[in-house]
């Protein structure tokens, strides 16, 4: 029997204990022998939740047992969560999470840390919920050099982008109705912002170099400004509005960012919807390959987690490889990013001149909302975009397009 810990048991946490629970024999058998959930801690108590009795809330009886094994950290937060697996590791305890923050903040220093004590910090669920990703990246695509990934990696702004696009509504009224309905966060700001997105795809892209891309040096801009009448446009081109996360690699040099991009058909995350998430992962052999799935969601991402307490059962006493150094790769400035972009300006006699005078070949795009003239441009970089941009005047909106 391999004795688990589960510290945090919230959402994330009690659906660990409940996959753990209800796939009981089918995780055991794949695990090689039974997994056990002995303690969970919270500074609650739970009176008639069915495992009231494993309830602790010293963190101290964990770490000082010497039969639990693997720790499941679904607290959140970097503290105290960081010092808590920082401790857990140090004493050759395995520990799995769903924290992206902690694993994009201190991911290589606690992967250098389990090395040294010949156990794992393992991070499945920490991008794209249950969606099978970290493990695909460290483990089944050792054969390319991945040139390039895009992902919808956060399921409450693609629930408001769909609800935006099917129902014609504004963002904030969107936004209230996913709070009402519990999809959204009472204080959106991490999801909405991008903020999310961003740490996560700076621990994919931290994969995918081997090296430690730090999130805040990732350009990194939210949903906030998408309008309905964005969404009219982006339909009359036959397009939909995502947020993308991106990381992709030119001519030797990272580029990362996090922005809402105009999309059309031939995309393949046009048609990814709701609250699923996906990635989008080129290597220079295998060419493309996606991963779909829910992106949030308790038993989704604890599904993810338990994976992971599988994989360290199997792997007890040894450390599984991940490459993440902790040397910071240089991004490229975002200011050189090449694109393409839609813009929406007042509309205002000689504008369309002037946009031409500005951008060279424009195309126009017909009006969806009174008095504007709107237009695509580019390929023109982010800085010269800009600076032409300032000075054109009455500009509404602009998004990136892909
Ligand atoms: N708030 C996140 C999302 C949860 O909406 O995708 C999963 O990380």
């Amino acid at each position: 029997m391999i004795q688990i810990a589960v510290i945090g048991y919230g959402t994330v946490g009690s659906g660990v204990v409940e996959v753990i629970g209800r796939n009981h024999d089918e995780i055991s058998k794949k695990a090689g022998e039974e997994i056990y959930v002995k303690y969970i801690l919270d500074l609650r108590d739970f009176p008639g939740d069915p495992y009231e009795d494993r309830v602790i809330h010293d963190v101290a009886a964990i770490m000082e047992d010497p039969e639990i094994k693997i720790i499941c950290e679904t607290m959140g937060g970097i503290r105290p969560a960081y010092d808590f697996t920082k401790q857990a590791l140090l004493q050759g305890k395995s520990v799995c999470t769903s924290n992206k923050e902690l694993v994009a903040t201190h991911g290589p220093e606690l992967i250098r840390i389990a090395t040294e004590n010949k156990c794992n910090y393992l991070f499945e669920a920490s991008v794209g919920g249950g969606i099978p990703i970290i493990r695909p990246l460290n483990y089944s695509l050792t054969a390319e050099k991945i040139d390039s990934i895009v992902g919808i990696l956060n399921g409450t702004t693609n629930f408001i982008l769909s609800k935006m696009e099917t129902e014609g509504a504004d963002f904030a009224e969107v936004l209230k109705e996913a709070q009402d309905n519990g999809f959204a966060e009472r204080n959106p700001e991490a999801d909405v912002e991008g903020h999310d997105a961003c740490r996560k795809i700076a621990i994919l892209s931290s994969l995918m170099t081997g090296k430690n891309v730090r999130y805040e040096d990732i350009y990194t801009e939210g949903i906030t400004g998408i309008t309905a009448v964005d969404f009219r446009y982006a339909k009359s081109m036959d397009m939909t509005i995502k947020l993308l996360a991106v990381s992709v690699m030119l001519a030797d040099r990272l580029y990362a960012y996090v922005a809402p991009f105009m999309i059309g058909r031939d995309h393949p995350l046009y048609f990814v919807h709701d609250v699923f998430n996906a990635v989008y992962v080129h290597g220079n052999m295998l060419g493309d390959s996606m991963y779909y799935g829910r992106g949030a969601g308790k038993l989704p991402t604890a599904s993810a987690v338990v994976s992971d307490v599988v994989d360290c059962a199997r792997h007890l006493g040894k450390t599984i490889m991940c490459f993440w150094d902790s040397e910071n790769v240089q991004l490229a400035p975002v200011d050189e990013r090449i694109g393409r972009f839609f813009v929406r300006v007042a509309a205002s006699a000689g504008v369309s001149k002037r946009a031409a005078e500005r951008f060279g070949d424009i195309t126009v795009i017909s009006p969806q909302a009174e008095d504007e003239f709107a237009f695509l441009c580019g390929p023109v970089s982010e800085a010269e975009f800009a600076a032409k941009a300032a000075g054109l005047d009455g500009l509404i909106s602009r998004i990136r397009l892909n």
